[in-house]
């Protein structure tokens, strides 16, 4: 059967701080800007899921898109939305909430909750309409 590439997006909304303590005050609020605002603040995020496998015969599908969100909304989204990620998050945890950390988090959330017909194959995290991240597991 064809090999195809499938895409979910999924929207949340989290507060966060970039901040790296191991530098001072002045060097992080040069370094991340707004983003180090000591205050928090918040991003409209949306995360692109891509998954790649064969072509069921019986259902025509790849994965069932349904079946996809749902994984992504337990794994991922359900523990990030309307939260701070630098507090409320296990699995960013001591992590610097940056884009490129928050996307390779991501994947290590998915990656184990999908079935086995399918491989993860890209994460794709937009920040702001302007600025978004790619990971593909390396
Ligand atoms: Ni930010």
């Amino acid at each position: 059967m064809p090999t195809v590439t499938v895409t979910r997006l999924l929207r949340f909304n989290a507060a966060h701080r970039v901040h790296n303590p191991a530098l001072s005050d002045a060097e992080n609020a040069a370094l991340f800007g707004k983003c180090n605002n000591p205050h928090w603040h918040g991003h409209n995020y949306t995360l692109e899921v891509s998954v790649r496998g064969p072509i069921d015969a019986r259902t025509g599908y790849v994965m069932d898109l349904g079946k996809l969100r749902d994984a992504v909304e337990r794994t991922v989204v359900d523990l990030v939305d309307h939260r701070n990620v630098n507090v409320e998050v296990e699995f960013m945890r001591d992590v610097n909430p940056t884009t490129e950390n928050l996307v390779v988090g991501m994947w290590r959330q998915i990656e184990p909750a999908l079935p086995e017909e399918v491989r993860l194959v890209r994460l794709k995290l937009w920040e702001t309409e302007n600025n978004y991240v790619e990971y593909d597991g390396a």
